[in-house]
């Protein structure tokens, strides 16, 4: 079902410790550390394709399963990116760098991610 992206907006503040969402020319959307990727424009996107950063071997393994961010598979990754990674890899061992479980209000992130930054 669709998300309030007002409601996700809010619901970001659990994100930017480890996210920015910054556009290609520096414009700063949200001001966020760089322990995880750039989530501007992340909707639409091949997972695991933010050039510059250093993904796990999980990210790139969901990359190159043919993943692209869906409000859906985005809002299942954030409630548990090791299992979202397992199921769509069927690699049972595969680990990611995102170590942080969202258990309400995902489908809001998703919608927030999506108004915010435009792929
Ligand atoms: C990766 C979203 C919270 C650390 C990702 C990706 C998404 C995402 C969509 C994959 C991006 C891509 O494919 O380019 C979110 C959202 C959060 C959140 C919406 C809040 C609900 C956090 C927090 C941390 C974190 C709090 C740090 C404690 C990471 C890291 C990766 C990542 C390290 C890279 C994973 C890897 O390479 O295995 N996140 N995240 N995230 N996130 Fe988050």
């Amino acid at each position: 079902e669709a998300g309030d992206a007002a409601a996700g907006e809010k619901e970001f503040r659990k994100c930017k410790a480890c996210h920015m969402i910054q556009s290609p020319e520096g414009e700063d959307v949200v001001k966020g550390g760089a322990v995880g990727p750039n989530l501007y424009g992340v909707m639409g996107r091949p997972a695991g394709s933010q050039e510059g950063y250093n993904y796990s071997d999980a990210l790139i393994a969901l990359k190159d399963s043919g993943e692209v961010w869906t409000p859906e598979d985005l809002a299942a990754y954030i409630t548990d990116p090791n299992k979202f990674v397992q199921e769509k890899t069927g690699d049972s061992s595969a680990r990611t760098k995102m170590t942080f479980k969202l258990n309400k209000g995902q489908a809001d992130i998703a919608a927030y991610l999506a108004s915010a930054s435009p792929a």
